[in-house]
């Protein structure tokens, strides 16, 4: 099924948030749909938790509108926040109590949330041997979890999480991704997540909206991204005269030539176009001492669809 067979769980539209003179947030869209991880990637000061915090209810837009499974938040706050979960900052507990006795604490939020259901969450997140010991003996990563779990209780179908890696060691980083990929490819969950590093949600996202200064500036499938990095190609030439090599191809390849060193100089080719680029070097009296692939990174993709104004890790 492609996302526009597909009903939003979330409906994010020309959202707009100001603090002061600040505009946190600039008439920004999006959409996020059942089954999907999507990333919101964006540097420190983008926007990303303004937004998160408006769609979980913290704060009002100043304008636009923020629809929850079919439920305007505005018009019915009850409906549209009953079945959404997430966690914003750290998640307040009881650090004398157990991660249990803290889920039970806080089920009392929801209707109908069992013991089973507990277990059942604590199982998700991977706590069950650990659930009766009380919480200030946890690790960072394990409080994290905890608040996964807490998140999970009322089984939402819409999960917010706001950099919910932040602090975690890269085992914790990957078990956390494992049980977010798993909530919405086996169970359906609406899943999004913020961050500032492109590497994380490309192993955590099937797609990512990218903001910056309050504004969404393009969404992607993380296929697409992978797709454009691995067709997109130049090639490297070696040869004794590169300012020669560059006059003699200047007139069919014009504008993709660039970094013209000592020795080499760089195409913006396909692998079809090869052969005919190295012909026009030999027959205009270019020696070739080597030719070699450039692969583009990810990074370089991301980079030129952002114009280069983002600075990621
Ligand atoms: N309560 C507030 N009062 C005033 N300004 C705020 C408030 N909250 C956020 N801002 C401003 O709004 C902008 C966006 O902040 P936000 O926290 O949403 O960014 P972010 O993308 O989450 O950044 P980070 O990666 O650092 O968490 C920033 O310029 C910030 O200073
Ligand atoms: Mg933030």
């Amino acid at each position: 099924m492609t996302s526009s067979e597909r009903k939003p769980a979330l409906q994010i539209q020309n959202v707009t948030k100001t603090f002061g003179r600040k505009t946190a947030v600039d008439n920004v869209s999006f959409e996020l749909y059942p089954g999907e991880v999507f990333g919101f990637l964006g540097p420190n000061g983008a926007g990303k938790t303004t937004i998160i915090k408006m769609i979980m209810g913290f704060f009002r837009p100043d304008e636009g509108t923020i629809i929850i499974n079919g439920y305007n938040r505005k018009t019915h706050y009850e409906a549209a926040m009953s079945s959404i979960g997430g966690i914003v900052e750290n998640p307040e507990m009881y650090n004398t109590l157990s991660a249990r006795l803290n889920l039970k604490m806080y089920a009392r939020l929801h209707k109908g949330v069992t013991p089973e259901r507990i277990n059942e969450v604590l199982e998700l997140v991977g706590l069950s041997e650990r659930a009766d010991d009380p919480v200030k003996k946890y690790s960072l990563g394990m409080k994290q979890r905890i608040g996964l779990a807490q998140a999970m209780l009322h089984h939402p179908n819409v999960l917010i999480l706001d950099e919910p890696t932040n602090g975690l060691d890269p085992a914790g980083i990957h078990q956390l991704r494992d049980i977010l990929k798993k909530l919405a490819h086996e169970e359906g969950v609406a899943v999004m997540v913020s961050s500032h590093l492109l590497s994380e949600m490309q192993l955590m996202c099937d797609r990512i909206g990218i903001i910056n200064h309050g504004k969404l500036l393009q969404i992607c499938s993380i296929d697409d991204l992978m797709h454009r990095a691995q067709t997109s190609s130049a090639y490297r030439i070696k040869t004794s005269d590169p300012a020669k090599a560059k006059e003699i191809l200047s007139e069919a390849y014009k504008n993709r030539i660039s970094n013209v060193g000592s020795d080499t100089l760089d195409i913006e080719i396909d692998e079809t176009q090869i052969n005919e680029c190295v012909r026009t070097l030999v027959s205009g009296g270019s020696d070739i001492l080597g030719v070699q692939k450039i692969e583009s990174s990810l990074e370089d993709v991301f980079l030129e669809i952002t114009g280069g104004g983002i600075q990621i890790e």
